[in-house]
């Protein structure tokens, strides 16, 4: 395939960690990386440490490490600072009483704060839930409920979403705002951090001691607890060096929220670790503030996400004029499928090859990609990063030939896996029942250059704007609805957010078909869950499709919705 941007491409390859694709894989070694950290002396470690304090000791104590900015805020802190300011937070926690091993849930919108309150939580040896905050009560309550949360810090705005009373082993709440009343297990987090010393014993962990909780949908049953340990950072300043391609020089912007595992894993602890200066931009997503914020900091490089990009694509290239966007030297994308149209737009508008990475919240860190110095092809996700084998294998286990559609799988293990399923061991199990794999629950093929294309999900996960929702937690809250007797979500396809959510119903005796009523089933779903899950679309059915034991069976409304034909019906019920 021809390159439009040849020089481009040779100044991204010269900047790249990795040298050539091929020889990094033949002399790789997880063990040679491991070696960068405190731990090869100690045996112990800690990624706050790693990932704040090791800088704050040395040279770049000095250096922006967070530049934040939202419409009323603007400011920055040096590694020195984010040292100091988790460590208040760590005595703040340690005051309380709380420990290595609680769990403690960060639940509040994207300011500074959040990250000193993550950062201090991991130096005590907490083990952190981020929630994102446009969750609602119900997907509040069964995170903090299924782990046992023992403290939330959250903002007064937020709280009434967080059911105190009905979560027995919640003792603590912290407020991030002003004018709290503090009461018994109630802070004020201002205060608290103002008389907390900058000095902290930091809880020195083992590598497989707990670190976060990141809590995602499967197609049944409630959101599970992705259980990550300190051990992962191995793999994130790997892959912030040979994917993101990171050094001291730059100034990183990755658009995620920490309450998805991107947000973490790449918007706090890859770019610490490798020294860069991270931007964190609050507020809503709008195409000029987006590329105001590039602008204004010089952003070298960047990661965000497929509906990101498509939406700023929708925002036309006159936006892209009237901005200087010539400190970009790096793009990246991961989430959902990376169109290759959107792909040759970023070419055309940005002067850049947008790399897609693959990977999931159970994998803790990117596993699949487009290097700098690998060509791309518009498309495929790339290349299993060096130390990582993935492989298309079929329901036994078996490795399929190129060009063949099966299960991808990953060769286990790898530095930033999940080492559990939260309160959950079956669920676990699931994901290796294939020998010495680890599947994916993605459908792709690999092509005879060993390069991975996605094809889908296999089972009913649908991914709207990049976010992962649970068909059976959204069908949960739509029967609590008092019009509603039975619902089948599924994904439909829509051309920015991937898919959207389809809700088709079945009304209960005495309600009949309306627009109010559709709007109001999809409020009903907004309010108690998550925006992001509210149905966008909903269609009423006398009856819905169901198995014999009462299943209701999500392919046939998705074959309805694109009108293909509906499969084996061997099981259905009439
Ligand atoms: O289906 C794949 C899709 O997102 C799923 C993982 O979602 P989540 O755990 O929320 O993590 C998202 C960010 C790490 C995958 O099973 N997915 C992720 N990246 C890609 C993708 N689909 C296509 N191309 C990608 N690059």
């Amino acid at each position: 395939m021809s390159n439009p941007n040849e020089e481009i491409m040779k100044a991204i390859a010269a900047h790249s960690n990795l040298g050539s694709y091929d020889a990094a894989r033949e002399n790789f070694s997880w063990q040679e990386i491991e070696r960068q950290f405190t731990w090869s002396d100690t045996g112990r470690i800690n990624m706050a440490f790693e990932a704040i304090d090791r800088h704050a000791d040395s040279g770049l104590k000095d250096k922006v490490a967070l530049y934040y900015s939202d419409d009323n805020r603007d400011e920055s802190y040096t590694f020195g600072e984010m040292k100091r300011n988790s460590n208040r937070f760590g005595n703040v926690l340690r005051k309380a009483g709380i420990a290595k091993g609680d769990r403690i849930f960060i639940f509040m919108p994207r300011t500074p704060e959040l990250y000193f309150a993550l950062l201090g939580s991991l130096k005590i040896g907490a083990i952190v839930g981020p929630l994102f905050e446009a969750f609602m009560e119900t997907a509040v309550r069964d995170r903090l409920e299924d782990s046992s949360a023992v403290a939330i810090i959250t903002t007064p705005a937020l709280l009434s979403r967080v059911p105190v009373g009905e979560l027995p082993s919640l003792k603590h709440v912290i407020l991030v705002g002003h004018d709290i009343e503090p009461a018994e297990g109630r802070y004020d987090f201002y205060k608290e951090m103002e008389e907390a010393s900058e000095e902290l014993q930091i809880e020195w962990m083992d590598r497989e001691d707990g670190m976060l909780l990141h809590y995602t949908s499967g197609s049944t049953g409630k959101p599970k607890g992705v259980y990550h340990v300190h051990n992962a950072m191995i793999h994130h300043y790997y892959t912030g060096k040979i994917v993101l391609d990171l050094n001291e020089n730059d100034v990183y912007w990755c658009t995620a929220d920490p309450g998805w595992v991107t947000g973490t894993s790449y918007g706090i602890f890859a770019p610490w670790l490798n020294g860069a200066t991270n931007v964190v931009r609050g507020g809503r997503f709008s195409p000029q503030s987006w590329y105001k914020t590039i602008e204004r900091y010089r952003i070298t490089v960047w990661y965000s996400a497929p509906t990101a990009f498509r939406m700023l694509m929708g925002a036309g290239d006159e936006a892209v004029k009237e901005i200087d966007l010539s400190s970009l030297r790096h793009v990246l994308s991961v989430g959902e499928p990376l169109n290759p149209e959107v792909v040759r737009w970023g070419m055309k508008v940005y002067g850049q090859r947008i790399h897609d990475t693959w990977w999931m919240t159970e994998t803790g860190g990117q596993l699949i990609c487009n290097y700098p110095s690998m060509d791309i092809k518009p498309g495929s996700m790339g290349k299993p990063i060096p130390g990582v084998d993935a492989a298309i294998v079929d329901d036994n286990g078996k490795v399929l030939p190129p060009f063949r559609m099966g299960n991808l799988a990953i060769r286990t293990p790898w530095p930033a896996m999940m080492r559990k399923v939260w309160n959950n061991p079956a669920k676990y199990e699931e994901y290796f029942r294939l020998t010495g794999w680890y599947v994916s629950g993605d459908s792709a093929y690999m092509d005879d250059e060993g390069y991975f294309w996605f094809q889908g999900r296999v089972d009913d996960v649908i991914n709207t704007a990049g976010e992962r929702v649970g068909p059976f937690e959204v069908e949960s809250k739509l029967v609590e609805h008092p019009a509603v007797a039975e619902a089948g979500v599924i994904g439909k396809p829509d051309p920015v957010r991937g898919e959207v959510i389809k809700a088709f119903i079945s009304l209960r005796e005495g309600y009949a078909p309306s627009e109010e009523l559709k709007a109001d089933i999809s409020k009903f779903v907004k309010e108690g869950l998550s925006a992001h899950a509210a149905p966008r679309e909903i269609e009423f059915k006398d009856k819905l499709p169901k198995t014999r034991s009462g299943k209701i069976m999500r392919r046939v409304l998705k074959a309805w919705e694109l009108n293909l034909p509906s499969g084996d019906m061997s099981t259905i019920e009439d």
